[in-house]
């Protein structure tokens, strides 16, 4: 079905979460293109992303956003060779929408489509900047639903090394937020707020640092800060220096772990990505701590950290470029182990040239 095409040139569409959004990504002249539009707002009285909510909005902005990108693009759907779509996982209801919107496209084009694993998006969004990082390298993947930290031998040889227990790092700056009375998404809400306070006010436990190992854990955290704020008036000092102390501890714990998995797998390159990455102290205290073993961090743009779609067409266009492709199902998939994704060999590849240094 699929058409020969001169250049390589794709459409993605993301809408695993809270954030719909298209782009348009050229194999030899980059991103063309990115749309995105952020629910945050619709969800933000719940104090949280309701899921119904979320698909029923997804329906109403993805055409616009792919229209609005293929036009910034200067691409008509002739042009493209592609498309992909983040196939899981997120919420199922969400998935849908963009797994039926990208599928029917595809369809209608006579080209193939991709199903992208979400997180393999946010692994592969800094081979978008200008200086990517090299293969293998150790990556901190630390979003809203997700902490791991993994070995990346290549696109799609990836080997967790380390999980979080229970609520990831995004999650446990978010929970912190509400007990502090900040709105949905706290993440950012409670950084700006830490950065008034003082370090080492409050002392928040740094779990799993005293033992042995990789793995990760938050859900203390809430239940600490719950203690410290109990019977006390929240004047904007003590706020702040809660939200320091919060920061503090899931920095420094992030930033041993991943200095212990550098150790261990004798890497020098960190990728960190996903939303918590765009934490400024967190870049701080990692650059210094890599950079003291010399070794490098590399991060995606701030505005490639949290969700969009071009980090959905990264991955999308090696896939598709190495000739993978779905069927006419849709079968979007709110669960997905990382690991169970196929390795990708480039051969000729502008955009991901990285990867031409891949082992095959
Ligand atoms: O990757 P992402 O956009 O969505 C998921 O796939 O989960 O990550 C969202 C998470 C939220 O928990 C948000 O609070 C957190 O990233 N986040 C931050 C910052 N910006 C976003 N956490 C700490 N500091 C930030 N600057
Ligand atoms: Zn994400």
């Amino acid at each position: 079905m699929a058409k020969a095409k001169k250049a390589f040139r794709i459409l993605a569409v993301e809408s695993s979460c809270d954030e719909s959004a298209a782009a348009v990504l050229d194999e030899s002249r980059g991103l063309l293109a990115h749309e995105l539009f952020s629910q945050v707002e619709l969800h933000r009285i719940y104090g949280g992303v309701v899921p119904e909510l979320a698909s029923r909005d997804h329906v109403r902005r993805l055409l616009p956003l792919v229209r609005g990108a293929l036009g910034r693009a200067g691409t008509a759907p002739a042009q493209l060779a592609g498309v992909a779509f983040t196939a899981g996982p997120g919420l199922i209801g969400a998935l849908l929408t963009g797994a039926a919107l990208a599928r029917s496209l595809a369809y209608a084009w006579g080209v193939p489509a991709v199903g992208v694993h979400h997180l393999e998006g946010h692994l592969l969004a800094p081979l978008l900047e200008p200086d990517p990082p090299p293969f293998p390298h150790l990556a901190l993947l630390v979003s809203g639903g997700h902490s791991q930290l993994i070995e990346v031998a290549g696109i799609g040889r990836y080997r967790i090394l380390g999980d979080t227990r229970d609520d990831a790092a995004g999650e446990a700056f978010d929970k912190t937020a509400k007990l502090l009375g900040l709105p949905y998404p706290g993440g950012p809400e409670l950084a700006r707020l830490a950065e008034g306070g003082t370090s080492g006010a409050f002392q928040f436990p740094r779990p799993m640092l005293d033992r042995p190992g990789l793995e990760l854990s938050f859900s203390g955290l809430k239940t600490a800060v719950l203690h410290s704020l109990r019977g006390r008036e929240l004047t904007p000092k003590l706020r702040a220096d809660v939200a320091r102390g919060v920061e503090d501890a899931i920095v420094d714990t992030l930033a041993a772990k991943a200095v212990r998995a550098l150790e261990e797998t004798d890497l020098d390159a960190l990728v960190v990505s996903g939303g918590v990455s765009a934490n400024r102290r967190l870049r701080c205290t990692l650059d210094a701590a890599v950079g003291r073993r010399g070794g490098r961090v590399y991060y995606p743009r701030l505005e490639f950290c949290t969700d969009n779609a071009a980090m959905i067409a990264v991955a999308g266009l090696a896939r598709l470029k190495a000739g993978e492709h779905d069927g006419l199902a849709i079968l979007p998939r709110a669960q997905w182990p990382l690991e169970t994704l196929s390795a990708v060999a480039l051969q000729d590849n502008a955009v991901l040239e990285t990867a031409r240094s891949l082992p095959t």
